[in-house]
Parts: structure tokens; sequence; C-alpha cells
């Protein structure tokens, strides 16, 4: 007699429930917490996701991959939305390339580093129409463009050399006071020394082109600046011999050594963030999709986040590994294995998966960039001050929702589906999940953590920025095509490193790639994150109104942000370029491949 009551109710779960991707069934129901009502339906829903939905292996290595049943149909499914739009910029891309490079040749080639704006003049016109930030062709020689990319484009390797910290590396101390007015200790006393570590690229499986690990300082100076003071290039076998160089050595030269961290930064955006956008949101989304129901509005607005993630994986070892991308590592200085074999590295090092400790503000604090008690403030950190902005956009938004569900903090911690994922992500291999989830504020930072990696990092590390900043020519190039000097007083051109029009187009190409120009203000962008019917449809009143509002403010914030230009001094918030890469009707809100 029971269990056939049982029986039943189970069946009128599946009915409502079995979905446990998307059909009609669940559409028209709104969005619940559990309560005892739908205790079983929703445990039924919830096993029948749990089978099929399994945690596997992919070849790229770091998170779990799914696999199973249900995992492998809505795979399929999600293939069908991000393959053509891979394909059709690839096809488009190959056409722009070639057109590009016969650009190149016939205005003369490249004969100084300026040149290298041939290779974005009025081409690319559907994958890079608008060519790099205002100000990277231009103002790239200048000092505070290099310092300043630290504090907008490239933020993740940056830190201050905290009181307890030991120096990188020394540097001749009537140098440094020639160059800064005090010697390195002096500076790293009163907190006004920074660094930048890639030593451990060095290392890596090299190719036929050339590149270094590279540390660098940069220094407040007595004006507040923040400028470069030098940097170190290590190359693999000749480690006792590094040069270290500063901007008293000749132009080229300097030039030379800034633009080869770089590389090393770039680098660590392209790889790093396949893991440090990407992996470390699949994670915890995956032990989400094996705890929640599908009518869990934690679940649903992970579902519109994530939106189609499973294809980065297959994607990157499509045409990074099984070599369609074959060219790269002409121009690369390390292999496509060694991408892998790094970014897992970074992977399971917690740099790039740890999830609380690389929350937006921990993170910069823990670098002391922010709130650093032995030091100076940064007087301009577009990175910190635009992010901000968006983090707490993003607070707001899931405090209004989660407000909108949860009408005490015992109703986030009685919550069983909640509590189910915060044990999931044990066996989902989630990396420095939070220990508990027991009051609203719990929940919000890790929704809010959860959406600013794939919008804020994913639009900083491969979207936006990335093509138009630290990977744009003629600042970076990906490689060089001459070896690391010996000695210095050696380039005095650096036109014999640099890439050649086919090697310049390949850059641009494979970092067009990854953009989606065409996309601005469209409903793919920030702004439009919560902006989707089968989302809305479903939502309570409270929680329509809390998106409505964050797409109102989005809305505001962009016109304001497009207002920005350069100053009197040829400056913007004290850049020679115009950084507005996390435009909230630029920025895609999701890590799009
Ligand atoms: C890559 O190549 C291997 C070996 O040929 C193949 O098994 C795998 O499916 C390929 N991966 C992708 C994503 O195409
Ligand atoms: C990652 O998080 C763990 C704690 O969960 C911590 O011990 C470790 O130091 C963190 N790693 C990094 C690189 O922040
Ligand atoms: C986004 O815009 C496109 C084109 O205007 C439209 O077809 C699509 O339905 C929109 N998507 C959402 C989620 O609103
Ligand atoms: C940077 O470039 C822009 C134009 O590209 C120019 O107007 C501005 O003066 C330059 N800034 C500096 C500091 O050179
Ligand atoms: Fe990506």
């Amino acid at each position: 007699m029971m269990k056939s009551a049982i029986s039943a109710l189970l069946l009128a779960g599946v009915v409502r429930a079995a979905p446990a991707s998307s059909t009609e069934n669940t559409k028209v129901q709104p969005f619940s917490i559990p309560n005892l009502l739908n205790l079983i339906p929703r445990s039924f829903e919830i096993n029948e996701k749990r089978k099929g939905w399994l945690y596997g292996t992919f070849p790229f290595g770091v998170a779990p991959y799914p696999y199973g049943k249900l995992a492998d149909k809505v795979i399929a499914e999600q293939q069908s939305q991000w393959k053509p739009p891979v394909f059709e910029l690839g096809g488009i891309i190959v056409q722009e390339t070639q057109e590009a490079v016969e650009a190149v040749i016939a205005a003369g080639g490249f004969t100084s580093l300026d040149d290298y704006a041939k290779v974005y003049n009025n081409l690319w016109q559907t994958s890079l129409p608008d060519g790099p930030l205002p100000g990277m062709l231009t103002n790239h020689t200048d000092d505070r463009t290099f310092s300043m990319m630290r504090l907008s484009s490239v933020p993740y390797r940056l830190r201050r050399v905290q009181r307890e910290d030991s120096l990188l590396f020394p540097v001749d101390e009537e140098l440094s006071r020639s160059i800064t007015g005090h010697s390195l200790e002096e500076l790293h006393a009163q907190g006004r020394l920074f660094s930048e570590d890639f030593a451990e690229m060095k290392d890596q499986e090299a190719t036929t082109a050339y590149g270094a690990g590279c540390q660098a300082y940069f220094y407040i100076d007595d004006a507040g600046d923040f400028l470069p003071l030098a940097i170190k290039l290590i190359v693999k076998g000749r480690e006792d011999s590094a040069l270290v160089y500063t901007p008293k050595d000749i132009k080229d030269e300097w030039l030379f050594a800034k633009m080869t961290i770089n590389a090393n930064d770039g680098w660590h955006s392209t790889w790093g963030h396949t893991t440090q956008s990407h992996s470390a949101a699949e994670a915890p989304y995956l032990a989400a999709i094996r705890s929640f129901s599908e009518s869990h509005p934690v679940l649903a607005v992970m579902n519109r986040i994530e939106n189609t993630p499973w294809g980065v994986r297959p994607n990157l070892e499509e045409s990074l590994v099984n070599g369609t991308a074959d060219t790269g590592p002409k121009y690369y200085p390390w292999a496509a294995n060694a991408a892998r074999t790094w970014a897992n590295k970074v992977y399971s090092s917690g740099e790039t998966s740890n999830f609380s400790s690389n929350y937006f503000r921990t993170s910069l604090r823990n670098r002391g960039l922010i709130d650093y008690k032995y030091g100076p403030a940064l007087k301009s950190f577009p990175y910190y001050e635009d992010g901000a902005v968006l983090v707490d956009a993003l607070t707001e938004v899931f405090t209004g929702f989660i407000n909108a569900y949860y009408k005490s903090d015992k109703a986030v911690a009685n919550d069983r589906e909640i509590q189910a994922w915060l044990k999931e992500t044990g066996p989902g291999q989630v990396h420095d999940f939070p220990k508990k989830i027991q009051t609203r504020k719990d929940i919000v930072e890790i929704l809010t953590h959860q959406a600013y990696l794939g919008s804020v990092v994913h639009a900083i590390m491969s979207g936006n920025g990335n093509q138009l900043d630290i990977m744009a020519l003629p600042f970076t190039s990906a490689g060089w095509q001459s070896p690391i000097p010996t000695k210095k007083g050696v380039i005095t051109d650096i036109l014999p490193w640099m890439p050649t029009p086919q090697g310049a187009a390949w850059q641009v190409a494979t970092y067009a790639a990854g953009n989606r120009a065409s996309w601005k203000d469209t409903n793919m962008t920030f702004a439009y994150m919560f902006d989707d019917e089968s989302l809305q449809s479903r939502l309570n009143k409270e929680a329509k109104a809390a998106t409505a509002k964050f797409q109102t403010d989005m809305f505001a914030l962009s016109d304001k942000w497009r207002a920005r230009g350069f100053d009197e001094n040829g400056l913007d918030r004290g850049m020679p370029y115009i950084w507005n890469v996390l435009d909230p009707k630029w920025a895609i809100f999701w890590s799009v491949v």
C-alpha cells in the first residue's frame, strides 16, 4: 500500500521532472526550492540525473568531463549550437588571413615596428574590424602602456612584493637609484615594489621559435605612478648568465625585454584561461547538475550563465592537439603539448582552479594589490575599478535573486539540494570550494564568483582582451624568430626577431578566432546575462525584478564607459590606451570558446 503510493508519486514526479535537460514539460512550472511536497519527485529526478551525468576524464585533462546517457545527449545538442559559429568564423578567418598576407606584402612588408599596423589596416572586416584597442598601435613604446597593462589587461600574475616575500633577483643599487631614486630594498621596505614571475615557462617543450621565462619588477614612483623597473630574461640551459634589462638600456633592447615578457603574459592568458575561466567553473557546475533539480532556481541560473560549456575542451583538442591549428608552433616558442601540460600544472597547483581564493577581491588582496597595509594604494587600477563595478552588480542581482526564494538564512541552510551540492563538490573535484553554505550571503558569493569566471575573467583572458591588447601586434609577438641574445648591445633593430607577414597574419587570425567581434551589442553580452525567455518565464516576481534592474543598470553603465577617451595628456586613467574590454554591452556574458 505504502509502496504503491510512493510509486505513483514517483511517476508523477517523473512526468514533471524527467527532462534532465530541457523539455516542454518543465518550462511552464515556476522554479522552486525544495520542500517536503516535492521531496519524492525531485529525489527521483536527481537520482536519474546522477545516473546520466557521470564524472569522466578528457584528453585535455583538468576538471572532470561529463559522460553518460543524459550528458552525452546534452553535449551533442550543445555541439550543434557552438560548432556552427566556430566553423563559420573559421572559414571567414581563412579568407581574411589570405587577404591580410597579400595586403601586407603589397604594401611593402615590414621595415619597422610601426609597419605592423599594416596587418590590421582595413583588414579582418568580419573577425576583427576595429583592430587593437585605441592607442595600442601608436603608444606601445610608452613605458606606461607596458606597466598599466598589468593593472588592466593582464592582472593575474602581478603581485606586490610583500614584507615577508623575498626578492626575485637583484638589481644593481646605482642602477635602481638612477631609475627610481631608491634601491630595490628601499622600494620593498616601503611597499612600493611589485613583481611578475614566469620563470617556469623557460622549461617548456620548445619549438623552432624563441622565448624566455621572464621575471619583472614594477614600482610606484614618487608621484604615485606605476612603472616598470627591470626585466630578467631566463633561458633554459643558461640560467646563470640571464640578462636583466631596464629602461636605461638602448631603446630596442628594453622594448625587446618588455615584448618578451608580454609573450609570457599572453601565453598565461591564452592557455591559463582554459582552466581559470572554463574548467574552474565547469567543475562546480557539473557537481551542481548532479545535485539540484532542474526546477531549482540556483541551477536554472547556472544553466544560463554556463551556456554551452562542454564544447571548449573538444574544440581545443581538435584544433590544438589534433593539429588543425598546425601552424601555431612555428610562431609560439613552446609546443602544443607544452600548452596542455602547462594548463594542467596551473590547474592542479590551485592557481587557476581554486574557487574561494580566486574571488575577485580575495585574489587581489592576497596579492597585495588592494587593501595593503604596508604600502601605498595604486593610484589607478582599471581592472579593479571596472571589475568591482561588475562584481558588485552581480552581487546585487544575486542578492535580489536569492532573497526572492529564501526568506531567511536558515532556509538556505535547510535547502537539501544546496547542501547536497556542497558535499558533491568533493567527488566533483572542485578545488578550494567554500566549506559551508549556511547563509544567503554564502550562496550569493558563490553565484557571483561563478558568473564572474565566465564573464569578467573570460573577457579579460580570452574575449575582448587578449586579442586586442596583450596579443596584439606589434607590442607582443607570440614568439621570436631569432634567439634570445647572450649579451647586451646586440639589438639595435628588433625586426630580425619579428614575425614575417605570414606569421603576423597567423597571430591575428589565431586570436581573432577566439573573439566574437560581431557579438558586440547583442544579447550575448554581459548586460543580457539574465535575458533569456526560458529562464524569465519561470522566475518569480521578485527575481524578475532583480534581473530587470541589473539589465537597466548595465545599459546605463555601458553608455557611461563608452564616453571614455584620451585626456589632454593622451591618457585614459593613466593608460596610453583606451581599455574598455569589460563594457557590459561588449564583454560576452559566458565563457565562449
Ligand atoms: C583527436 O584525435 C584522436 C585520435 O585520432 C581521436 O580519438 C579524438 O576523437 C580526436 N578528438 C577530437 C576532439 O576530435
Ligand atoms: C588553493 O586553495 C588551498 C586551500 O583550499 C590552499 O591551501 C592553496 O594554497 C591554494 N593555492 C593557491 C595557489 O592559491
Ligand atoms: C538573442 O537575439 C537573437 C537575434 O536577435 C534572437 O534570435 C534570440 O532569440 C535572442 N536570444 C535570447 C536568449 O533572447
Ligand atoms: C596615444 O594614442 C592616441 C591616438 O592613438 C593619442 O591621441 C594619444 O596622445 C597617445 N597618448 C600618448 C601618451 O602618447
Ligand atoms: Fe574560452
